[in-house]
């Protein structure tokens, strides 16, 4: 059986499922069941200790793609799979938010900003595509869908994974020698990394002056990633030329944050890509089906990487 849990959404999450499986039984937390008769977990923000409860969990389904706080989880079994979302319609969103990003800094829309804030009518010189060069760090069903359509768009990129990877049109590297040589030649830095021991911090002080003068960061991953004091230090001394920020440490984004009155500072709140319902529950469902036919399900996390 599966639950479904989503806050206050339970009730129309389970509606959708029953929409797309009638097949499969379904009940949405905090329906009366039997826990042992719960097999499957369908999840968004699922409380600490939720999992606990049902003896015979065999997968738990995050309905997202970041997985950061469900791996380190107490109450999550090492023998119950962790499934995340790939893709599903989340990436074709990054590809508009990374292209938002670019456009910010290649028609120079901050500096035109601050000319506007003072009614100047100056005209700056153009960038084009082929002199505009962006990094991508992340080239998984994110990263990788954002880097090869910025690169077919004819911008100059970029893209930065674990593993060597092959994208066309991108130059990819890995390994701290390709992150640095990928910062050393950027002006939009887009960061699509998942969170995890690895990455967390990884945007800090030092990563961030490598940078050249003038570039632009993208933050649509995770803010424990960023340090923001550092970048807000890189802004106010003009090395920096300005920030999309999507996600933050604490989000809501504080009002006392100095983050939300920086001129060039644009922020949206946790948006870049959002969880679409219908291509979510069409792949969980698809997992499901594949687990009951024996077959291997898409998107299991491994634990020891944390992705
Ligand atoms: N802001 C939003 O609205 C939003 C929406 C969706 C997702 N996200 C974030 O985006 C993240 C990425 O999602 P995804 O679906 O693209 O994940 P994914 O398919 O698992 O891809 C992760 C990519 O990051 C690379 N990577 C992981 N650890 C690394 C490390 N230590 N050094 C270098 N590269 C590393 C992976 O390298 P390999 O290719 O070598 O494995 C892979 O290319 C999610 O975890 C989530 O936090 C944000």
């Amino acid at each position: 059986m599966l639950l479904v849990y989503a806050g206050d959404e339970s009730v129309t999450w389970r509606a959708l499922f029953a929409s797309q499986a009638p097949d499969i039984a379904c009940v949405a937390w905090p329906d009366a069941v039997d826990p042992a008769a719960v097999t499957w977990i369908a999840c968004w923000n699922p409380p600490e200790g939720l999992f606990a409860g049902f003896p015979n969990l065999r997968a738990v389904f995050a309905l997202g793609a970041g997985v950061d706080r469900l791996v380190a989880r107490t109450d999550l079994a090492a023998h119950v799979e962790l499934v995340r979302l790939v893709d599903a319609g989340m990436a074709a969103q990054m590809i508009e938010y990374a292209q938002l990003g670019v456009l910010l800094w290649q028609r120079r829309c901050l500096d035109y900003r601050a000319q506007q804030l003072q009614a100047v009518w100056r005209k700056l010189p153009p960038i084009a595509r082929g002199e505009t060069r962006v990094g991508v760090l992340g080239l998984g069903a994110m990263g990788g869908a954002v880097a090869a359509a910025l690169a077919q768009a004819g911008y100059r990129v970029w893209g930065w994974s674990r593993r060597a990877r092959q994208i066309d049109g991108v130059r990819c590297l890995h390994e701290a020698s390709g992150l640095t040589e990928l910062l050393g030649e950027t002006d939009v830095l887009v960061n699509i990394l998942p969170s995890t021991m690895a990455t967390r911090g990884l945007l800090d002080r030092s990563h961030l002056a490598q940078l050249p003068a003038g570039a632009l960061v993208v933050n649509a991953a995770r803010g424990d990633q960023l340090d923001a004091a550092a970048l807000l230090d890189l802004l106010d001394s003009g090395h920096l030329g300005g920030a999309l920020l999507d996600v933050f440490a604490t989000e809501p984004l504080p009002t006392d944050s100095p983050l939300w009155l920086h001129p060039r500072i644009v922020i949206t709140p946790h948006v870049a890509a959002s969880t679409l319902s219908g291509p979510a529950v069409a792949q969980v469902v698809d997992n499901l089906r594949r687990a009951h036919s024996g077959g291997p399900m898409s998107g299991v996390v491994d634990r020891s990487t944390g992705y």
